[in-house]
């Protein structure tokens, strides 16, 4: 299986070495691995011009890493996403790249691989917010359209790998098993979930009523959506 993450933080601290347990029990010797870290690989803020919903991605200033990224999440099986919680959020950067992603939301022009993909979220804390940290990563993967996404939070009361004490890295190797076997299950045949299906027919209600914009409507178009043709 091939792998994308993309780590909300440059530190590798908790988040990172749990990520690398668990790419550890997917990864095979066929797996295509890519990382990306952030801010560094994407340190752009967007700036509100709306070019990526008018007129096309291509004419974002920030294209070129974003497309990057794009290319490299186009090509996974699984998408992993980190974020250390940050004030009961995910990362000021994890947010940023998201917003990159806006025009690919399915109200606008989803990507059709994304509906036969998996992605995990995997957040940690010192105490808590790890549910709404996952939220905001999940809302993002959900509009996106990614068939399947599972979820890992931890608190790990530290604030670095070395701090987490034996016995909270006995249960997080545990956790790490039973999430490894059932990604690996469902890698199998992936569908997208109901709740995907249910927004992708909402969504083209409304692009059957002509959309938001031009560019979203002849895209709909474009793809056969608005006939029989489905994403997945
Ligand atoms: C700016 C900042 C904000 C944080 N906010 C929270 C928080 O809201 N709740 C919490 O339990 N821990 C919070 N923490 C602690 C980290 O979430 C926790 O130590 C996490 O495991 C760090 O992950 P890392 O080792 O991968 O960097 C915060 C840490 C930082 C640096």
């Amino acid at each position: 299986m091939n792998i994308t993450v993309v780590y909300g933080t440059e530190h590798k601290g908790s988040t990172y070495n749990i990520s690398q347990l668990i790419l550890n029990k997917l990864k095979d010797e066929t797996s295509e691995v890519t990382e990306f870290f952030l801010p560094k690989d994407m340190p752009h803020f967007c700036i509100g011009c709306s070019q990526c919903f008018m007129n096309g991605e291509e004419h974002c200033p920030h294209f070129e890493k974003v497309n990057n990224i794009k290319l490299a999440l186009e090509k996974a099986d699984l998408l992993i996403f980190t974020s250390p919680v940050y004030v009961f959020h995910a990362t000021g950067q994890m947010k940023t790249l998201l917003d990159h992603f806006g025009y690919q939301w399915m109200v606008h022009r989803p990507n059709k691989t994304m509906f036969n993909k998996m992605a995990l979220v995997i957040s940690t804390a010192a105490g808590a917010g790890m549910k709404s940290t996952n939220k905001d990563i999940i809302d993002s993967l959900t509009f996106w359209g990614v068939g399947r996404i599972f979820k890992y939070g931890k608190g790990v009361a530290a604030i670095n790998w070395n701090g987490v004490s034996d016995k909270k890295k006995v249960t997080i190797f545990n956790d790490v098993d039973k999430i490894s076997a059932k990604i690996l299950e469902t890698s199998k045949k992936v569908t997208p979930s109901i709740k995907v299906k249910a927004l992708f027919y909402a969504m083209r209600m409304a692009q059957k009523k002509g959309g938001f914009n031009k560019a979203d409507a002849d895209y709909w178009k474009s793809q056969g959506w608005l006939e029989t043709v489905r994403p997945w």
